[in-house]
């Protein structure tokens, strides 16, 4: 059987949702954190150790100001009210990406960072303000002086340093592309597309996903 240690999510369908049911892509968004917790709280359930979650992309600047504070806020409100439970259920949160959003946010994105970086149950990556290329473009200026670079070098100067790639990678909202997320860790994933949008998503469809997966043979080039 396939064990899963990191589950890797591309969180697609908000706008698409909320504008069908509330007429209004925000109320999406603010639907799509109920799935985040159900997710969460599946990883602790299946033991898997790290869940990163596609957030905000670097392209996701180009949406509307009114729309990217309403994200912005709903993440500041979310971890002010939540993350003594967070920190009390051992969970870790890291930050992938650059943090260069308001001084309040950025403050509040260290802090929750430091506050929870002994926890060891499970670890969330939320890559916010997060662009695979971008991060590929940050691991090789890091390595800017060395003559050989070696795969271990770039592993380990990526923001993911330590976390395992993939085995699994969701993405919801019925569409098929990867959208500049994790693009060097992805390379030898199981890849789920989901029609579902994602505040529809739900446990059952996490179920389907890690059966599926347990009976695939991952041969990584092999026979
Ligand atoms: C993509 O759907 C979703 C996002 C860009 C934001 C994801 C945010 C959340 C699930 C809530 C906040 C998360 C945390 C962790 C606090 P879309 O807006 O592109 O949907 P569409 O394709 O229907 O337009």
């Amino acid at each position: 059987m396939n064990l899963v240690k990191h589950m890797a999510i591309i969180m697609d369908g908000n706008g698409r949702w909320g504008l069908k049911h509330k007429n209004s892509r925000n109320l999406g968004h603010r639907e799509g954190l109920k799935t985040v917790e159900m997710v969460m709280r599946y990883c602790i359930k299946k033991k898997i150790k790290f869940l990163t979650l596609y957030a905000f992309s670097t392209e996701n600047w180009k949406r509307p100001l009114k729309e990217r504070n309403y994200l912005f806020n709903l993440l500041e409100i979310y971890l002010k009210e939540k993350l003594e439970r967070i920190n009390h259920e051992r969970i870790k949160i890291k930050i992938l990406g650059e943090k260069n959003f308001s001084k309040g946010l950025n403050k509040l994105l260290d802090f929750a960072e430091k506050k929870t970086m002994k926890n060891t149950k499970l670890q969330i990556n939320l890559a916010l303000n997060y662009g695979s290329k971008k991060e590929i473009v940050y691991a090789f200026n890091k390595l800017k002086k060395k003559s050989r670079i070696s795969e271990y070098d770039i592993n380990n100067s990526l923001y993911t340093k330590n976390i395992p790639d993939p085995e699994i990678l969701i993405r919801t909202g019925n569409t098929q592309r990867l959208s500049n997320f994790l693009l060097w860790q992805a390379a030898y994933t199981e890849i789920f597309f989901e029609k579902k949008l994602w505040p529809d998503f739900k446990n059952e469809d996490l179920n389907k996903i890690m059966k599926k997966f347990s009976n695939t043979k991952r041969n990584f080039g092999n026979v």
